[in-house]
């Protein structure tokens, strides 16, 4: 289905033709309740959901007999020729018909006659908004989801390439355990699986065809919505009319798991542009996805990374935008809820550009394994390595600890690491320390002991890459 147009639609402003609710109507409306009420200004993007459900309704309206096939016919002619005029930008739209679907009809019967005012029978624009937004979402869940799988098969071939690059752990974001850079990055993999699993999950949700619900209590004629959701590929019909038109939960949801997904992207994006400091330099980012300043020659910043960060921020206010939007509006629509367009257009747009972005970024960025190397030799990265020799001698864990919280502070008085105390003082602690307390000491040995379940064991992170790249094949 053409998703895009060639160019972005006019909005025209001049007097349209009468409202199609202009009937009880005696006056016209005011030029500023035009302006404020109109939606065409950003729901225009609805256009290829908005034909695509009317062609199917129209097609059921004939199957059932509630037109004839001949005007069914007719009606999908020229919905499918609006579908182009829109397409190439052909298409200049009119405030005064408020919003897509009043566009598009009004379109269709100046197109092909009073046959046109045929396709709104046993329809309303609350059920056909809701329709529209449920198949626009269909199609972003499945963007969102092909990206994140992209990201995360990046990440992936960076922690193949860099499978031996050791770098140090953190908590507090002071050095804590030694880890394979490898096992950092698929902790990524793991928060982008599950973002993947919550959209989903969401999907089947939306996946639900609202349509047939009329305005709120649905109709009196004989539709077969079975058939209109087949015609769609919807997994099934709602059960409450009134549900259907006026809960938006399933775009909340939506908002809410891209929520989950730009705070693990803002996540990353911090590390990355930490690990890019000349503090850390621990990578560099290439330069077709760095700024420069326009004060400072010498700069090079990571705005990329600064950006998705920031831009997580727009997607929460989306959500609470939708969350405060829903939370007092009693049964059934109302028109506030024209105002879930923008939120969940921003959100679906903020997050395709950042997940592809954010992937790009990540590809082309030099590991320095020297550096990282180098930070995760600190003289006491391995002290837990230490108390659990300890514990291996039999040495209660709580007591093991306080032997090494001790080596350390007396590493510090003789300005040393963990490695170089001699035996000697070693004994003076603990007598259960012998020679082969230096082998538990080193970084590699750290590493490749911690061989639990999930552990950053090179054995383990080997297991997981050779699963995950079957799996994401
Ligand atoms: N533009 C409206 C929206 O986005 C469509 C539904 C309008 N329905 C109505 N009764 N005014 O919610």
């Amino acid at each position: 289905m053409a998703r895009k147009t060639k160019k972005k639609p006019s909005v025209a402003k001049k007097q349209a033709s009468r409202k199609p609710w202009g009937g009880r109507f005696s006056e016209a409306t005011n030029a500023l309740v035009e302006d404020y009420t109109a939606s065409i200004q950003y729901d225009w993007r609805l256009f290829p959901y908005d034909i695509a459900g009317s062609v199917a309704h129209a097609a059921m309206l004939g199957k059932t007999g509630i037109i004839t096939q001949k005007e069914s016919r007719r009606i999908i002619a020229g919905l499918k020729s609006i579908l182009q005029e829109i397409a190439d930008g052909k298409l200049e739209f009119s405030v005064e018909l408020e919003d897509i679907h009043m566009n598009i009809e009004s379109r269709l019967i100046r197109k092909i006659g009073p046959v046109g005012g045929k396709l709104h029978t046993a329809r309303s624009r609350n059920d056909q908004v809701a329709l529209d937004l449920r198949m626009y979402l269909r199609d972003e869940i499945l963007d969102v989801l092909r990206l994140l799988r992209e990201l995360q098969r990046t990440i992936i071939g960076l922690a193949e390439q860099n499978q031996d690059v050791v770098m140090p752990g953190y908590t507090h974001m002071q050095r804590a355990q030694p880890v394979l850079f490898g096992h950092h990055l698929l902790a990524y993999f793991e928060m982008f699986e599950r973002d993947r699993e919550r959209l989903k999950d969401c999907y089947r949700r939306v996946n639900i065809m609202p349509l047939g619900s009329g305005a709120l209590a649905g109709t009196v004629l004989p539709i077969d919505r079975k058939m209109v959701a087949n015609l769609l590929g919807f997994r099934g019909v709602s059960e409450n009319s009134m549900d259907a038109v006026s809960d938006r939960d399933f775009a909340i949801e939506f908002v809410s798991a891209c929520s989950q997904i730009m705070v693990h992207i803002s996540r990353l994006a911090e590390e990355l542009v930490l690990w890019s400091t000349a503090e850390f330099g621990f990578i560099t980012i290439t330069d077709a996805f760095t700024t420069g300043s326009s004060i400072m020659p010498q700069k090079k910043n990571p705005d990329v990374a600064e950006l998705s960060r920031g831009k997580a921020g727009r997607v929460f206010g989306n959500l609470t935008a939708l969350l405060v939007l829903m939370k007092g509006l009693p049964l059934s629509y109302n028109r506030d809820m024209q105002e879930d367009k923008e939120p969940v257009f921003d959100t679906a747009d903020t997050v395709t550009q950042t997940l592809a972005v954010v992937t790009g970024m990540l590809s082309g960025i030099t590991v320095h394994r020297d550096a990282m190397r180098h930070a995760s030799e600190d003289g006491f990265i391995t002290a837990t390595d230490l108390a659990d020799y300890l514990v291996r001698k039999g040495l209660p864990f709580r007591q093991a600890h306080e032997v090494v919280g001790r080596a350390v502070l007396r590493a510090l008085a003789l300005k040393c690491g963990l490695k170089d105390l001699s035996l000697g003082e070693y004994k003076k602690l603990s007598s259960l320390v012998r020679n082969d307390v230096y082998q538990s000491l080193s970084v590699a040995a750290s590493v490749g002991r911690r061989t639990s379940h999930g552990g950053t064991a090179p054995a383990n992170l080997k297991r997981r890459l050779a699963a995950l790249k079957k799996y994401v094949k």
